[in-house]
């Protein structure tokens, strides 16, 4: 954990606020602390070339420049990012500037502005973390037959408020999380990873994979009993062919409880807030000067698995390269609008994930993007066969030396290769 047992404090930081934190190593192995979502400079990043020797500390300081958003932190350490974050090193990361302290909407910490924290474990008999011990976890990624929320199982929340907006992080390794209310209800998603969302969206499920954010309001009755679900993906969410053994090989077929809700006559205000029109990045189309494609790939089978005996590179690639912390992948331009094209040839689903900036989804297969990707994002799910384009600008600061990550969010494939680095110039 991060100044605890497990987990770390949420932070909240101030837009325009300098930020300075001195990170610590107490294990007794290298690690590192990663900002994810947050614009900064790559040396104070906290990914795999930051990395703090045992004993150590690390000063990272940096402005906060961006809106109001739920961001998160987390180990991010070389080969070992998926064990440490399954150990317990992450934490929440909220921005507020001065519109999410006047908006309409929920906002009393601990009151009606609740964290939730989805992480899967599965435990030893003494009651340890139990992390991957097979081929299957390996490959698929960590999942675990318990689920915590905020570091608890079998979690209970009894409603203070009608109207209560909980920010939700898929803080698992690698489960994805088709979430739904057991008596169906519908509820209001009011942001994104990265921040507020132009046009709120009513909805019943919520898909959130690896690495993402949501914050959804809720609206309790005089006396609420539900269930919060997981509800196995549609398979067509998997794309052709590959479908069903997608869904096997990733876990989804099987639903389960998340997380129970109660409420006796809850007090409050039922709030109106529409959305938000400022702030909304102008990342149009128009702009776009590059597009980059990225092929992920898995090597799958015996060729594979005779790779991790001998200890060689693994089969998890970004067109076809395993993560080399000494290559550059990618050198894009500050200020640069661009596209980047990921297109997912393996048979399970990978959350892409971008350092230092935040982008807008533009399509999905050539279609649309979800209804709730209409507001930025860090962390986009590609399925199956399919190719998702996303759209943004590198506009935050520039190192030719130190790189930026972009990778699947399955910590496991991260670990095993799905990375690659970019410098901005
Ligand atoms: Cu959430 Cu590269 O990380
Ligand atoms: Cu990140
Ligand atoms: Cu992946």
């Amino acid at each position: 954990g991060i100044n605890s047992d497990y987990l770390g404090p949420v932070l909240r930081l101030h837009r325009g606020e300098f930020a300075e934190f001195n990170v610590k190593n107490n294990l007794n192995m290298p690690s590192t602390l990663h900002w994810h979502g947050v614009y900064l400079p790559a040396l104070m990043d906290g990914g795999p070339h930051q990395e703090i020797a045992q004993g150590k500390v690390w000063k990272a300081s940096y402005e906060i420049r961006q809106p109001a958003s739920t961001l998160w932190y987390h180990a991010h350490t070389h080969r070992y990012t998926g064990p440490q974050v399954y150990q317990g090193l992450a934490g929440l990361f909220y921005v507020d500037d001065e519109y999410s302290q006047q908006a309409d909407i929920p906002k009393t910490y601990g009151i009606d502005d609740i964290p939730l924290v989805l992480q899967d474990r599965n435990f030893h008999q003494d009651g340890s973390f139990r992390y991957v011990s097979n081929m299957h976890e390996r490959m698929a990624g960590m999942r675990g037959n318990f689920i915590l929320v905020n570091g608890t199982i079998r979690p209970l929340y009894r409603a203070q408020r009608r109207q209560t907006r909980f920010r939700i992080l898929n803080g698992s390794n690698a489960r994805i999380y088709n979430l739904h209310f057991s008596d169906n209800r519908e509820f209001t998603q009011i942001a994104s990873d990265g921040g507020f969302m132009p046009t709120p969206v009513r909805m019943k499920h919520l898909r959130l994979a690896p690495g993402e954010r949501a914050e959804i309001i809720v609206e309790f009755g005089a006396k609420d009993d539900v269930m919060l679900q997981h509800k196995p993906l549609p398979t067509s969410n998997f794309g052709m062919g590959m479908g069903m053994m997608a869904m096997m090989m990733s876990g989804d077929d099987q639903p389960f409880n998340i997380m129970r809700f109660v409420s006796k006559n809850p007090g409050g205000e039922i709030s109106t807030w529409q959305g938000v029109k400022h702030e909304q990045h102008d990342l149009n189309p128009a702009n776009i000067v590059n597009t980059r494609t990225f092929g992920l790939d898995m090597a799958m089978g015996m060729g594979m698995m005779m790779n991790r005996m001998s200890g060689a590179g693994s089969g998890m690639t970004i067109n076809n390269k395993s993560f080399d912390m000494n290559r550059i992948d990618e050198v894009v331009r500050l200020n640069d609008t661009e596209v980047w094209e990921f297109t997912n040839n393996s048979p399970l689903p990978h959350p892409m994930h971008i350092h230092d900036i935040q982008f807008r989804v533009l399509s999905r297969n050539n279609g649309p993007a979800e209804l709730n990707e209409n507001g930025l994002k860090d962390t986009v799910l590609v399925n199956p066969d399919e190719t998702v384009r996303v759209i943004t600008r590198f506009e935050h600061y520039t190192d030719e030396r130190f790189p930026y990550m972009f990778h699947c969010h399955i910590l496991e494939h991260e670990d095993q290769g799905m990375m690659g680095q970019f410098v901005v110039v």
